[in-house]
């Protein structure tokens, strides 16, 4: 008989944690109960999963005993004050926000890329890297174990869901707001999101990057366990409701052409190629990525500006496979381990 298991999703009713829920049912997951968790304010909500009726707990009030897998979406602090709670009763976390996936004991893991760090998990906590990272490196990462990447050029146009619930329903009132010649009224946003672009995301840091910047040279040196790779980010938050873009140029230690590099990506797990050199022959986040599953790869070719360069226009669902798919396909790998 298939093996059955106990789960729960903290943070349920957030942008994240819904989309667990429909991709924990989408792909079937072997789930023989499941407890759905959030803040006091929406306990006693019911949600649909799976022809059934579940009502949301007060995380703060439940008892994580039986739990085998627990999906956390609820934010840093939220993460680091119950994940410890939660591994202690039993289970193993997965935890999408970033409060421990720089710890040398906690796995960062990309399913298609590094499911070998899953081997141990010394704390009980499995880190799921962020959106921006994640969608990079599935691009990526065929290209460095081909060729070796050594540095790394990225500029990002990062949805406004990235920032949770609050954050698309600011984007839809500032937009119907400056249609209807009414004040904008930035409230989520440091500055008006709708029809704008807005170069900070996460604090400032002291080298005058941003953490979300910084995120990607930690992450991507972690998660391909190459410290030696140079990265130098740009992340922006842009007007769209679902979907990250990347234009990312790559340069690397063997030459690779854009033929090559188009057909190693075609046979690369989680990468659809978009690139048609036509118009509308390449990905966007509205034709290609909102509520699918893939990293599209568009706009592939060779840098004109300097030796062994590459570029391409990666895009992805940063709540899908930057987020709640990559949560459940390492809460997949560790079932079948089981
Ligand atoms: P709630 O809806 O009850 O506030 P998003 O990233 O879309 O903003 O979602 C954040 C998620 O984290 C929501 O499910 C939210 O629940 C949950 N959350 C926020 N604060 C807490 C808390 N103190 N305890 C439990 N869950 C929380």
């Amino acid at each position: 008989m298939m093996k059955t298991f106990t789960v729960a999703v903290v943070g349920a009713t957030g942008a994240v944690g819904q989309t667990m829920l429909s991709i924990l049912q989408e792909r079937r997951f072997p789930v023989a109960s499941l407890h759905v968790l959030a803040s006091e304010r929406s306990a006693g909500e019911q949600i649909e999963y799976d022809g059934r009726k579940i009502t949301v707990q007060d995380l703060a009030g439940f008892d994580p005993t039986g739990v085998d897998f627990a999906l956390f979406s609820a934010g840093g602090l939220i993460s680091k004050e119950y994940a410890p709670k939660f591994v202690a009763a039993g289970a193993i976390v997965i935890d999408n926000s970033s409060a421990f996936r720089m710890d040398a004991d906690v796995p960062l893991v990309v399913s298609e890329v590094n499911p070998k760090a899953l081997d141990s998990i010394p704390r009980g906590i499995v880190a799921n890297p962020n959106c921006s990272t994640m969608q990079m490196l599935v691009a990526l990462a065929p290209i460095h174990r081909a060729v070796g990447i050594s540095r790394i050029n990225v500029a990002t146009y990062q949805s406004v869901s990235g920032a949770g619930r609050s954050a698309l329903e600011e984007l839809g009132r500032q937009t119907a707001n400056i249609l209807s010649f009414k004040d904008p009224d930035p409230k989520r946003f440091p500055v008006q999101i709708a029809f704008n672009l807005i170069p900070h995301i996460d604090d400032f840091l002291d080298n005058g990057y941003t953490k979300e910047e910084m995120k990607l040279v930690w992450e991507t040196r972690k998660i391909l366990g190459d410290e030696s790779i140079q990265v130098n980010p740009t992340a922006v938050r842009v007007p769209v409701f679902y979907g990250h873009s990347e234009a990312v140029h790559v340069e690397t230690r063997k030459k690779i052409t854009a033929a090559e590099a188009r057909s190693l990506l075609e046979k690369s797990p989680g990468v659809t190629v978009v690139d048609d050199r036509t118009a509308g022959g390449y990905p966007t986040p509205v034709t290609h990525a909102s509520g699918t599953d893939a990293v599209y790869v568009g706009r592939i070719r060779e840098d004109i500006s300097c030796e062994n360069g590459l570029n391409m226009w990666v895009v992805s669902d940063n709540i899908r496979k930057g987020a709640a798919l990559n949560a459940v396909q390492i809460a997949e790998l560790l079932a079948n381990k089981r």
